[in-house]
C-alpha cells in the first residue's frame, strides 16, 4: 500500500502547525486587557502542545519515507492559515475567536487526515490525527467558554 495522498496532508498539517504555532506567539505578545496575566502564560502552554503536535506528524512523515517542509519559506508557501499582522487594538475576545477560527481549521484538517490515513490504511497516522484532532476539539471548547459560547462542534 503506497501512503501518497497521506503524506501530502501530513506535510500540509506541517505547514499549518508551523503557521499556527506563529499566530498563538502573537497572540500571547499582542493581547492587551483583562484576563492578560491569566491568558498570557496560557498561551504559552498552548504553543508547546501545537508544537508537539507539529514534531509528531513530521516525525510520522518521515517514518513513512516522506520529507517534511523544514523552512519558514516552506511554510508560508504551503499553509492555508491566513497571515494577520499584529495588532494591539484588536480586544482579548478578538484575539480567542481568531485562535478558534484557526483551531476549527486545524480540527477539520484532522479530519482529512483521519479519511485520508483511512482509505489508505495507515491506521498509525490515522489514530495520530485522531488523537491530536480531540485535543484541539477540547481547545475549542475551553476557548469558547471563555468567550462566554457553546463548542459549536457538532453544528
Ligand atoms: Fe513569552
Amino acid at each position: 500500500m503506497e501512503y501518497k495522498k497521506t503524506k501530502e496532508v501530513l506535510n500540509q498539517m506541517v505547514a499549518d502547525l508551523s503557521q499556527m504555532s506563529m499566530v498563538i506567539h502573537q497572540t500571547h505578545w499582542y493581547m492587551r486587557g483583562p484576563g492578560f496575566l491569566n491568558l498570557h502564560p496560557l498561551m504559552d502552554t498552548y504553543m508547546a502542545e501545537i508544537d508537539g503536535q507539529l514534531d509528531e506528524v513530521s516525525e510520522r512523515l518521515i517514518t513513512l519515507d516522506g520529507a517534511p517542509y523544514s523552512t519558514l519559506k516552506e511554510m508560508t508557501d504551503n499553509t492555508k492559515i491566513k497571515d494577520k499582522k499584529g495588532n494591539y487594538e484588536l480586544t482579548i475576545e478578538e484575539h480567542l475567536e481568531n485562535l478558534v477560527e484557526n483551531y476549527r481549521y486545524l480540527a477539520d484538517l484532522y479530519q482529512k487526515g483521519i479519511d485520508i490515513a483511512g482509505e489508505e490504511e495507515d491506521s498509525v497516522s490515522e489514530d495520530l490525527c485522531v488523537g491530536f484532532k480531540t485535543a484541539i476539539e477540547k481547545r475549542i471548547w475551553m476557548v469558547q467558554a471563555q468567550l462566554g459560547k457553546a463548542p459549536e462542534i457538532d453544528k
